[in-house]
């Protein structure tokens, strides 16, 4: 019996928040802490749906008009005609699926993911810069920051975090769950997921990482209440006092390697009884906080993106890169500069409960005054000690070339599009959403002369244990539009009749998808099935329009803030572009990305093309009087 469970997201194929290529069937999942309100409010959740096959199959065309060929979209035709004949393999996957939802929680499950976290799969995520520039400003600042995530967690450990909705719908509650003592345990085939606040004993301490030194720390008392953010200081002051030698093995840079050479490695490395007490201590922590040394010095305009690239893989083996644990759920990060943010690892939740628990932190560091007084010694936080054989040695310098050349290979732009936010699209009554998704539409074709499959994350946290469907963003509208809006030969009350259809198309798959009727993970839901059945995968799974209608070109996500934050993430095809945005009232914060190696694609240059296409997309709404629409 296996379900979904929304745990390895993209598998080369989509964003951090995707569909895989290659799934595993796993075991159905279970809510975290089933007890009191979160019960009663999970329970009265949806299931998951599994859409008609009839739908899905016709939106599955649609979706190719835009991306395929004429030829290859008669031949996909056939193909699905096909698949779907009465009696047909199509009928028989549809009803082993629809058994599958009747008798497990969320059919849907994502796993087996080889390539790096870093970059590939766990999004970085960044905070504007703090007001401080020198050591004891991080430590203050981390002090508070600890204590604010702590205070995140008596919500959680009490069940009171406010239910929140999406259209008025009330959505599942359970990520909130999972992202505090949780880690992702390597494999030598395949990782698993282990979350110790489920434990009889759940863990009372954070693991500090400083200077490539690990250390373990108490931030509850005795009586079970925190520590004071007096008290968490002074011990982060022993534990930099502890760790001020820097020419240390970066064992954490182990995380950092493809998932079967981390597997292998780890056997290896926790056959010593010291270091696999560490690596306990280091999996079973609440959290990971990262105590940064300096990263290269840029120009101020070019420090968020800077700050990003820290945040998504910490600059290479000579920066920050060692200076962490990629494996831990959450790791936040904090520099001497001011620069803060966090790097979290996918396979337990999506961002934007993350993004709500960061909001917290920052508005809860910014109340505080460091006014208490400790009330009494504390023991010294426990230095986790590694022995490094000369063949973990070896594999260190490894991990080392490759993470360098990850993070040479990426390049990293943030924008912050300051000439308006939401407000503007709203005004003229259009989802602030779709106009963006649209602008991003029109700046890609602008730079690559054609349509490509786009990926933005639709939540279906709507259903129980719900994570994400697919909003393929390229429709034939937006086709239309784009291939319209430069063309001299076109009125403007055209062209604005184009945009608003296209904004139109965007929001109605936006619909579907959080609803449940969106075709992405549907589609593979039918091939698991397949396989599962042990039939041979059927010809429109092996058919050329499949694979382009999964090679997302175009892997974005909105992930919104109350605190001008921004998530950002690494392309999820070699010649791709992650882009994730933040949409503010009055200005919106992008985070582009591009692999240096493609010849083709260029992050900065698709970051100014997307600012272009929203002056251009204002400019012709307001030159064009609405009365003649
Ligand atoms: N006229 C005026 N206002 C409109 C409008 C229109 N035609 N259409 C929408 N709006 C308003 C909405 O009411 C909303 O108002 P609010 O700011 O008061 O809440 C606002 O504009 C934003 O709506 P919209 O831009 O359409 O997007 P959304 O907030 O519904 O978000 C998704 C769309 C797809 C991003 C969201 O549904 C979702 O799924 N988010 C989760 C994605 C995710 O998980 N990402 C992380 C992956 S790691």
């Amino acid at each position: 019996m296996w379900s979904i469970c929304s745990k390895m997201v993209k598998v080369g194929m989509a964003k951090p928040c995707g569909l895989v290529k290659t799934c595993h069937l796993v075991k159905p999942i279970s809510a975290t802490r089933i007890t009191g309100r979160y019960l009663t409010h999970q329970k009265g959740l949806p299931s998951l749906p599994v859409p008609a096959l009839q739908q899905t199959l016709e939106r599955y065309i649609t979706a190719l008009e835009p991306i395929v060929e004429v030829e290859e979209l008669m031949n996909t035709k056939q193909l699905v005609s096909d698949f779907q004949k009465p009696g047909g393999v199509g009928e028989r996957l549809q009803k082993g699926l629809e058994r599958r939802a009747h008798n497990t929680e969320n059919w849907v499950a994502y796993l087996d993911y080889r390539l790096p976290v870093v970059i590939h799969s766990s999004p970085g995520l960044v905070l504007p810069r703090m007001n401080f520039n020198d050591k004891e400003g991080q430590t203050r600042f981390a002090a508070k920051l600890i204590a604010g995530v702590l205070d995140f967690k008596t919500m959680i450990d009490n069940e009171t975090i406010p239910v929140e909705y999406l259209g008025g719908k009330p959505l599942c509650m359970n990520q909130y769950y999972e992202v505090l003592s949780s880690c992702r345990l390597p494999g030598v085939r395949r990782d698993a997921v282990v979350n110790h606040a489920k434990s009889s004993s759940p863990p009372k301490h954070i693991t500090v990482v400083h200077n490539f030194q690990f250390f373990m720390l108490d931030v509850y008392n005795s009586d079970g209440t925190p520590l004071t953010v007096e008290q968490i200081y002074v011990q982060l002051e022993r534990i930099c006092s502890a760790s001020l030698k820097t020419n240390v093995e970066p064992v954490g840079i182990l995380t950092t390697q493809h998932r079967d050479i981390w597997g292998k490695t780890f056997v290896n490395l926790i056959k010593d009884r010291t270091n696999k007490e560490s690596v306990l201590a280091i999996q079973r922590s609440i959290f990971t906080l990262c105590l940064d040394g300096p990263m290269p010095e840029v120009a101020e305009d070019g420090y968020r993106s800077c700050a990003a690239a820290q945040m998504l893989h910490g600059g290479g083996s000579l920066w920050n890169s060692g200076n962490r644990w990629f494996d831990k759920t959450l790791q936040f990060i904090i520099g001497e500069d001011g620069t803060c943010g966090a790097n979290y690892e996918h396979a337990p939740a999506e961002g934007p409960p993350i993004v709500a628990l960061i909001d917290h932190v920052v508005e809860y560091t910014r109340k505080l005054e460091m006014i208490q007084s400790s009330t009494g010694p504390l023991p010294m936080p426990k230095k986790l000690h590694f022995n490094i054989t000369p063949e973990i040695k070896k594999d260190i310098e490894e991990a080392k070339q490759s993470m360098d050349v990850l993070a040479d290979d990426l390049l990293m732009r943030v924008i912050v599009f300051n000439q308006f936010g939401k407000n503007f699209a709203k005004a003229h009554k259009m989802s602030p959403d779709a106009f963006i998704q649209v602008a991003l539409q029109l700046a890609y074709y602008r730079m690559h002369q054609h349509c490509c499959a786009t990926y933005e994350s639709a939540s279906l946290r709507m259903f129980r244990l719900g994570r994400t469907d697919t909003i393929r963003s390229t429709s034939s509208a937006s086709a239309a539009f784009v291939k319209s809006f430069d063309d001299p030969d076109k009125q403007n009350t055209e062209k604005v009749d184009l945009m608003e259809k296209a904004v139109k198309a965007h929001r109605s798959y936006t619909n579907l998808a959080i609803s449940g009727q969106a075709i992405d993970r549907h589609i593979l839901g039918l091939k698991m099935q397949a396989a599962e059945e042990k039939i041979s995968i059927p010809d429109v799974f092996k058919d050329p329009s499949y694979a382009k209608a999964l090679h997302f070109r175009l892997s974005t996500s909105q992930v919104p803030s109350k605190t001008d934050c921004l998530m950002c993430f690494g392309p999820v095809v070699p010649n791709g572009y992650g882009v994730c945005y933040n949409p503010m009232d009055d200005h919106i914060n992008f985070a582009v990305s591009s692999f240096n190696g493609c010849k083709e694609t260029n992050a900065a240059g698709l970051a100014q093309a997307v600012e272009s296409a929203l002056l251009d997309m204002r400019t012709l709404l307001e030159q064009t009087p609405r009365a003649k629409l």
